[in-house]
């Protein structure tokens, strides 16, 4: 059996949980895969990816703080990453020209639709945040005709920046303060690094309901302290569990040819992060 070379590209990498859920994936499918953790400082980063690709590898991850200059630096993309400018995905397409995409969205949706039941057509979306998360998610919320989708960011400029940028009008930006007195949004999503610094987004607590699920896309081994948060208003919450695994399913996807049956590896995945 051939070994096929994929991997995850960012700074820093050495915590992530990829290398297991891809490693579980091919030995679902029988595919025999070595699946690498590359760390590039971001001035390093193109001449990382281009000897990954040389050296025969097929498709890379790629995170923080690289989604941009992995879109900017493929030759093909798929929608969503055209429509975000991010991408989490490269692979090389057969004669070597390479293609980005963005997996983010639709594993998200995945985790929505068939992990929590949760349906987004018409319904009152927050997004905290506006970073590359925040804009690779957006495609793949707005797909589904949802009724408004907010984005409120610490920085206001950057989601007034985000909402230019995909020019629907289903997309508003509203800076923090002015979410005081809001009715309750049905889905509430953290998209900041915040939880990554034992942090919250400066949310107002109307913004959660009874029936609000809030969504960290941080994933931990205990509750965020947005999740936290959340929960003490009523909320049902979930962290990025799911989503990782989703998105990382459809990047299996892309590069093999296979979707894996990712509620047995979700599984295993979360008794290893309690395990830990
Ligand atoms: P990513 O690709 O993860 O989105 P990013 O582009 O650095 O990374 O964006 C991080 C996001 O988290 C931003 O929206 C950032 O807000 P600013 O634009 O104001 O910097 C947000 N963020 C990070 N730490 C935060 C905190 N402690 N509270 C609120 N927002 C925070």
């Amino acid at each position: 059996m051939t070994t096929v070379r994929c991997g995850l590209i960012g700074h820093p990498v050495a915590h992530s949980r990829s290398p297991d859920i891809h490693r579980a994936f091919a030995a679902q499918a029988s595919i025999a895969l070595d699946y690498v953790l590359i760390d590039a400082e971001p001035g390093e980063f193109p001449d990382r990816v281009r000897e990954f690709f040389a050296d025969g590898g097929r498709g890379l991850n790629v995170t923080l703080p690289h989604k941009a200059v992995a879109f900017a630096l493929a030759e093909e993309a798929g929608d969503e990453a055209w429509q975000s400018g991010v991408a989490n995905v490269l692979t090389r397409l057969p004669g070597g020209r390479l293609r980005a995409d963005n997996t983010d969205g639709i594993g998200l949706v995945r985790e929505l639709t068939k992990n929590l039941g949760f349906d987004r057509a018409d319904r009152r979306i927050l997004i905290a945040g506006a970073g590359g998360v925040a804009a690779g998610i957006i495609p793949s919320l707005l797909a589904a005709k949802p009724r408004e989708i907010v984005i409120a960011n610490r920085t206001p400029d950057r989601a007034a920046r985000l909402v230019k940028h995909f020019e629907n009008q289903r997309l508003a930006a509203i800076p923090l303060p002015d979410l005081r007195g809001s009715q309750s949004f049905d889905l509430v999503i953290n998209a900041t690094s915040a939880s990554l610094e034992g942090k919250r987004p400066d949310l107002p607590d109307d913004a959660i309901g009874k029936a609000t699920l809030a969504c960290d896309l941080v994933y931990a081994d205990e509750p965020t302290p947005f999740m936290r948060w959340a929960t003490a208003l009523g909320a049902r919450t979930a962290d990025g569990g799911g989503m990782l695994v989703e998105q990382a399913a459809e990047s299996f996807l892309l590069w093999h040819g296979i979707r894996p049956d990712t509620v047995s590896i979700l599984h295993h995945f979360r008794s290893r992060l309690q395990s830990d």
